[in-house]
């Protein structure tokens, strides 16, 4: 079946667009892609204006092989976009990954995205983010490819969950918001990725021979999960965003009109650019329309052949009036105006580095059959004194799951036997796998595009033997075969890991995602710990992990007294270890994700991977918002850790109050209407913009986006007699919309973001030995008796006390906006407030999300400890 009549020849109908009703057959009924066109302008925002303003009158200058060359990569491993060099419009540098600076020297090895997240720690997550804008910006790159907050975390078994930050869109939301404004403060352009439902790695791309799967999903789950953290970040101003590899509702997310021009672009106001995700444009016209404004790397999904489907394909389908001229201009205003918005017209250092080697020459041009030489890297060192922000995140995030009888913290006079080869650093060097796709030493990070390379790795055992000398190390995952029987002194700390990452590699029998099987701890760790606890009466477990373990085999065996997650925590994985087991800070993170006893405690649709189907491979989104706590919750099934877990040395009170600050109605109020935006002549340009330069020396695989002179012009005559039109989808206009009531502004509308009630939390550390930080989170449970089914709580808002000694307190300050307070409502297609009448919300304040002990009722006012939710 060709792709276009598979993903936009096809539209059922729902009350968004009632139009055209063509099902798609090979997705259930109900999960529709409704068609919206045209793709609305950029530019109407009060906040862009000054940018799309010099952005109109640059683009106003420029050719239409100027304005094509822009919106595309140059080509794979070529390097990044083409230029309007005359003008000024540099060749844009876009690098991944969302922990960092990738494929680089001299940069910080940052903790992953879900350390982050288990750090509920607001300052620190925006530290982080401050830190890897000025990695990116020392070395040249204009854009950020991170943060991804999709996949949002739905499976466990998921390959690229620890690139985003936790099981949760209101945790995910608020880590890649501030993440944003930490790299965009730093005249870098962030990315939010992916959009929408890559919740697997398994058939996620488009081929030849296969379409990538559907995740289908319904539209109030789209809007109060998966795209809850998109509309966060359009809100805090995120210059661009990528979309997803797989489709969704059955149209590829590249080309998916109800995505892009509907949702992001119209709903939530997005003013930045949208790219593709690499080597996932599969269509010119069609993706254009849909809204996609650039192609990364800029080939077909077959690359290495020099051909696109934009570059001169798109010359020639704005000369044979395919693509509205209209439509590339705003492509162009869009890229930019971002890039003024961010100051990098005024000394935006240029790239000094390259992706392909670490040598100080290397091709110019890669990709090519014959390629120039020249210098590549000039080396430059980014990393200041990040190494402290990177310690601090990857300690704070040190999620304490299980301490009998207060074992930890240990005293260094202790004896300690240390087991498993993840306590050091992979012998061969923490960078010798390509893109980390290996789990030898210490895991610090996944595999695939999200890594960075390591400077060093600080391993657990050289900071252990700093405190403990004589450690013993048993540097072996299988416990050893003549073991002399331990003392009763002895402690054992076992280390164990998980490891998953993209499925452009496949690991010890992984294709990204984790096996089926491998939610046990890789390189039998589990028998590890058994063993070890067979032979020694007090085990510490340490375990870097990607995501939730089945820890079921040994979690409840006494003599296993400890249990510590470090995620993944990056370079630091050892300093900031040993300050957590010895004491010199107690533990404070938590975990971002439920842990349950049983994998399929977990529906179906959210434990398993879909695995190969004829056709395209359906992913459906059939648990709608129950994913996680939510769905265990609902069940009632108690997991063996819950979202948000983790303890610390000290104990706290919580005492909370609530104030009433903005009344709320039904709805929020009328949007304003949306600004003007760019004017340019609709004209179709001289097809001699396109022409190639006379004499010019073409390297094969580099992208161009000139036209032979005969081509230019059939197209343009072809245009300008307006004979052969194109077969537009179902659904196309060319009249620009108002924009949907939930719209109005950056996020959507902006009444949506005002702050409804606020829950000052005064938190004292009752503990009288260990100073600690408290995790404070606060999760809303709707009023009985509305017509709308609602989990039974949910994380709205989260906040981190600093060190408090013993005695002392602190108080911290929830908020919650009408957006938390609303439902997406599918008639009215807009955020609605099912208690707005007084009926009684309640906000639960606890530090996990089965620990919640302090009711706050919107209705009285008035907040009751020693509360316990209906879970
Ligand atoms: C594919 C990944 O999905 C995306 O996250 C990354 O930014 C690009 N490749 C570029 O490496």
């Amino acid at each position: 079946m060709a792709y276009r009549s598979l993903v936009l020849g096809a539209f059922a109908s729902t009350s968004l667009a009632a139009s055209v009703v063509t099902p798609r057959d090979p997705v259930p009924p109900g999960f529709v892609a409704a068609p919206y066109y045209p793709a609305p302008h950029g530019g109407w925002i009060a906040s862009w204006e000054e940018a799309y303003s010099k952005a109109e009158a640059l683009v106003s200058q420029m050719t239409l092989a100027e304005k094509t060359n822009i919106t595309s990569g140059i080509g794979i491993f070529m390097g990044n976009t083409g230029s309007a060099e005359r003008l000024g419009f540099p060749r844009m540098c876009l690098q991944d990954s969302a922990l960092g600076v990738s494929s680089a020297d001299n940069v910080t090895a940052f903790p992953a995205g879900i350390t982050t997240g288990a750090t509920f720690d607001k300052k620190l997550i925006y530290a982080r983010g401050v830190a890897i804008g000025e990695e990116h910006r020392g070395k040249g790159t204009n854009v950020y490819l991170g943060p991804s907050v999709g996949p949002l975390g739905r499976k466990p078994l998921g390959g690229r969950n620890w690139e985003g930050f936790g099981s949760d869109p209101v945790l995910q939301a608020k880590a890649a918001a501030l993440t944003i404004k930490g790299v965009q403060e730093q005249g870098i352009i962030a990315t939010i990725k992916h959009l929408i439902g890559n919740e697997q790695e398994m058939y996620r791309m488009y081929n030849p021979f296969q379409p990538g799967y559907s995740a289908n999903i319904d539209d109030r789950t789209l809007h109060e999960l998966y795209l809850w953290p998109f509309a966060e970040a359009v809100h805090v101003g995120v210059g661009s965003a990528m979309t997803a590899y797989n489709a969704v509702n059955g149209s590829a997310c590249s080309q998916h009109s109800y995505l892009i021009n509907g949702l992001l672009k119209d709903e939530l106001g997005f003013q930045g650019f949208v790219m593709s995700d690499w080597l996932s444009h599969i269509s010119g016209v069609d993706s254009a329309l849909a809204g996609l404004d650039m192609n990364m790397p800029g080939d077909t999904n077959i690359p290495l052949f020099g051909f696109s489907n934009w570059h001169y394909e798109l010359s020639r389908s704005v000369l044979n009036g395919s693509v509205p001229l209209d439509r590339l201009n705003d492509m162009v205003t869009r890229i930019v105006a971002t890039w003024y918005k961010f100051g990098q017209d005024k000394d935006h250092p240029r790239p000094n580095f390259s992706s392909n080697t670490r040598d100080r020459d290397g091709l110019l041009y890669p990709a090519a059959l014959f390629s120039p030489k020249g210098q590549v890297n000039w080396f430059v060192n980014v990393q200041a004194d990040h190494y402290l922000i990177a310690r601090e995140v990857a300690q704070d995030a040190i999620t304490l799951l299980k301490n009998n009888g207060s074992f930890l913290p240990l005293a260094t006079s202790q004896s300690l036997h240390v087991f498993g080869t993840a306590a050091q650093v992979n012998p061969d060097g923490p960078n010798a796998c390509m893109n980390r796709a290996c789990n030898k030493g210490t895991l610090g990070m996944g595999w695939g595009s999200g890594v960075a390379d390591y400077p060093y790795l600080d391993d657990p055992i050289t900071a252990i033997r700093k405190r403990v000398p004589d450690v013993k190390f048993f540097n072996t995952d299988g416990f050893p075969w003549f073991h002399p029987t331990p003392s009763p002194d002895d402690v054992a700390i076992v280390f164990i890991t998980s490891d998953a990452g993209e499925n452009s590699f496949t690991v010890e029998g992984n294709n990204g995602d984790r096996n089926s099987a491998k939610l046990a701890a890789w390189h039998n760790g589990d028998e590890l710990v058994r063993k070890t606890a067979e032979k020694y009466s007090s085990v510490i477990v340490v375990a870097q992990t990607v995501g939730p373990l089945d820890l079921e085999s040994w979690i409840d065996n006494p003599r296993v007294k400890g249990v510590l997650f470090q995620h993944l925590p990056g370079q630091e994985a050892g300093e900031s270890l040993a300050n957590i087991l010895f004491g010199d800070v107690s533990p404070s993170g938590h975990l971002p994700y439920s842990i349950t006893k049983r994998a399929n405690d977990f529906p179906d649709s959210i434990a398993n991977l879909r695995g190969f189907a004829f056709g395209q491979v359906q992913d459906t989104f059939s648990e709608g918002l129950y994913i996680d706590y939510r769905w265990l919750n609902k069940q009632k099934t108690k997991p063996r850790f819950a979202f948000g877990h983790g303890l610390s040395y000290t104990n706290f009170s919580f005492d909370a109050t609530i104030e009433s600050v903005t009344r709320l109605s039904l709805v929020p109020p009328a949007r304003a209407p949306k600004g003007s935006t760019p004017v340019y002549s609709t004209e179709i340009p001289p097809a001699s913009e396109a022409y190639w330069p006379s004499g010019f020396n073409r390297i094969w695989r580099y992208l161009y986006s000139w036209l032979n002179k005969n081509d230019a012009d059939k197209a343009y005559a072809v245009g300008i007699a307006g004979v052969k039109k194109y077969n537009y989808p179902a659904g196309y206009s060319t009249v620009q919309k108002p924009g949907p009531a939930a719209g109005g502004g950056e996020g959507g509308n902006p009444a949506l973001w005002d702050v409804a009630f606020r829950v000052p939390v005064t938190v004292k550390n009752t503990g009288t030995e260990f100073s600690g930080r408290a995790s404070v989170q606060a999760y809303i449970q709707y009023p009985e008796g509305i017509p709308y089914d609602t989990p039974i709580v949910q994380l709205r808002d989260f906040e981190k006390t600093q060190v408090l000694a013993p005695g002392e307190t602190e108080t911290v300050t929830i908020e919650l906006t009408r957006r938390d307070l609303s439902v997406w409502d599918t008639e009215l297609q807009n955020w609605v407030v099912p208690g707005f009448d007084g009926k009684r919300y309640t906000v639960w304040i606890g530090d996990a999300s089965d620990r919640l002990f302090t009711a706050c009722y919107t209705d009285t006012g008035i907040c009751e400890g020693g509360k316990v939710p209906p879970v």
